[in-house]
């Protein structure tokens, strides 16, 4: 029988053969320099030059390169051999310097020791993590002493609604939620045939932060946006360039969130 983790790593190995391809990630422009970064990453993290940046779950390494183009030391991790495999490729193709590990953010102690000014990680990252006490201790784990820790997400209230931007799931979900995945985020096509499974883990804010807090992370801020960067969930329309928001709620509701803390 697969775990949990299993099916979701079967899952993203399918998956990012279809994201290497799509125009969503468009990684011929990458290729020519362009960063995957978004704004807010950008100007929330501030000047990285030279400094020792842990990515976590960084897919297929295109935002943690882009990390390193800004003058990072980059380690990524993620729990798909696709993923991994196709981030070193990258690195090689682009002789632009990085470690890629795969591994479950859980056993990641079993493959890098060692500190780091900077732990990362970004949009779509915590609902597939199971256990948020544990990923903040191993955040706190491989941080140094006033190291920073950044994130940027989706925020949990964009997973209580439907396609019809209803509420239709709690803010407090206990359970995890399986789903058969039908297409991915970056277009239509569909992979329903290939039977794969996700399952995911939804956090409220305070799930969030109650969990770095207890880990020895000081917050110095929490944001939450208007929109979203993305055009990566049902029936959004763009208000401006890179901005999208639900037809329904335009910019009354929050649709992603970011957190800087420091290691005390
Ligand atoms: C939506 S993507 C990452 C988002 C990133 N901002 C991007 O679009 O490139 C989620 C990533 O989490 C990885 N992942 C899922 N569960 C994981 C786990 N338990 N440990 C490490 N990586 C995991 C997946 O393989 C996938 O590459």
């Amino acid at each position: 029988m697969m775990n949990d983790f299993e099916h979701n790593r079967a899952s993203w190995n399918e998956l990012t053969s279809l994201h290497i391809d799509s125009d969503f990630y468009d990684l011929e422009g990458f290729k020519k320099e362009k960063s995957s970064l978004n704004h807010i990453e950008l100007e929330e993290l501030g000047d990285i030059t030279n400094k020792k940046l842990l990515h976590l779950q960084c897919h297929f390494g295109m935002d943690t390169l882009s990390l390193a183009r800004l003058g990072a030391e980059v380690v990524g991790v993620d729990i798909s051999d696709a993923s991994i495999n196709q981030a070193q490729q990258l690195s090689t193709e682009l002789q632009i310097s990085a470690k890629f590990i795969r591994s479950n953010i859980y056993d990641i102690e079993q493959h890098l020791d060692d500190q780091f000014d900077i732990v990362f990680t970004s949009y779509g990252a915590i609902n597939w993590l199971n256990d948020l006490n544990k990923w903040a201790q191993i955040i706190s784990r491989y941080l140094k002493p006033n190291g920073t820790f950044y994130m940027v997400e989706f925020h949990p209230f964009t997973y209580t609604l439907n396609d019809d931007a209803e509420i239709v799931d709690s803010y407090f979900k206990t359970t995890s939620l399986e789903t058969t995945v039908e297409s991915s985020y970056t277009d239509n096509s569909d992979v329903s045939k290939n039977n794969l499974k996700h399952i995911e883990w939804h956090h409220s804010l305070s799930e969030v932060l109650n969990s770095l807090i207890s880990n020895g992370l000081s917050i110095e801020f929490l944001n939450e946006f208007p929109y979203q960067v993305y055009n990566c969930f049902p029936n959004l329309i763009e208000i401006e360039k890179g901005k999208w928001v639900s037809k329904k709620h335009g910019g009354k509701v929050p649709y992603m969130y970011s957190i800087k803390a420091i290691k005390i």
